[in-house]
């Protein structure tokens, strides 16, 4: 299976999926690192490992969102991949875009959807007071953080976290899942009903 990775940040997603990767019996491969941030760490991670890393900056580009999720979708086309993981990518994608890539299409949310859409989840589980926290893989549809869930880990708030700590801790989970739902897919295991209930065969 060939990946498009979207990222913005320091793409330590970005990481554990290339270090999965590595694995000689794992079934998928990075062909494209795609940031909307010039300077996103991650874009170096992509280049180390040799493989083509491109970015566009969103500000100030011609012709609003859906001009550039075209050119971001043109990029993918390019790359021949056929799924599209959403890694740390802060950026709203389009209806078009959500079209497009249509059940070829997952982001990772550090939260246990659907609590906690959106930004600041850890504080807002903080806040809100909640004993168990975590982080949710799904295919996207329009709405944000919605869509099937794929899969979801679980990790204890403590009396002494703080929003930094609480994050830590949900990344070392998010690290270990996202490489595990691209495996299951590249495996063809993924399913979703009518209801957009996932449900993941056995291996064979
Ligand atoms: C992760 O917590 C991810 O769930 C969220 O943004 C963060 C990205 O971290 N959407 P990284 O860039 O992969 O280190």
């Amino acid at each position: 299976l060939k990946l498009a990775v979207l990222i913005s940040g320091g793409g330590s997603n970005l990481q554990a999926i290339l270090d999965a990767c590595n694995a000689p019996d794992y079934p998928a491969e990075v062909v494209l690192v795609f940031s909307n941030q010039l300077d996103a760490g991650g874009l170096d991670r992509g280049r180390r490992a040799g493989i083509r890393a491109e970015a566009i900056s969103h500000k100030g580009y011609d012709g609003g969102r859906e001009a550039y999720d075209a050119a971001v979708s043109t990029l993918i086309e390019e790359s021949g991949a056929d799924l599209v993981v959403l890694a740390g990518y802060l950026r709203l994608v389009s209806d078009s875009f959500v079209t497009r890539w249509k059940d070829r299409l997952i982001n990772i949310h550090p939260s246990l959807l659907p609590s906690f859409k959106g930004l600041g989840v850890h504080q807002a589980a903080l806040d809100a007071g909640v004993k168990f926290a975590g982080c949710t893989v799904h295919y996207v549809v329009p709405e944000v953080d919605s869509g099937p869930i794929i899969a979801q880990a679980v990790v204890p708030v403590l009396p002494t976290d703080d929003a930094g700590k609480l994050a830590q801790r949900i990344l070392k989970q998010e690290h270990k899942i996202y490489p595990q739902v691209i495996r299951w897919i590249a495996d063809g295991r993924v399913s979703v009903d009518a209801k957009g209930i996932v449900t993941v065969a056995d291996a064979k």
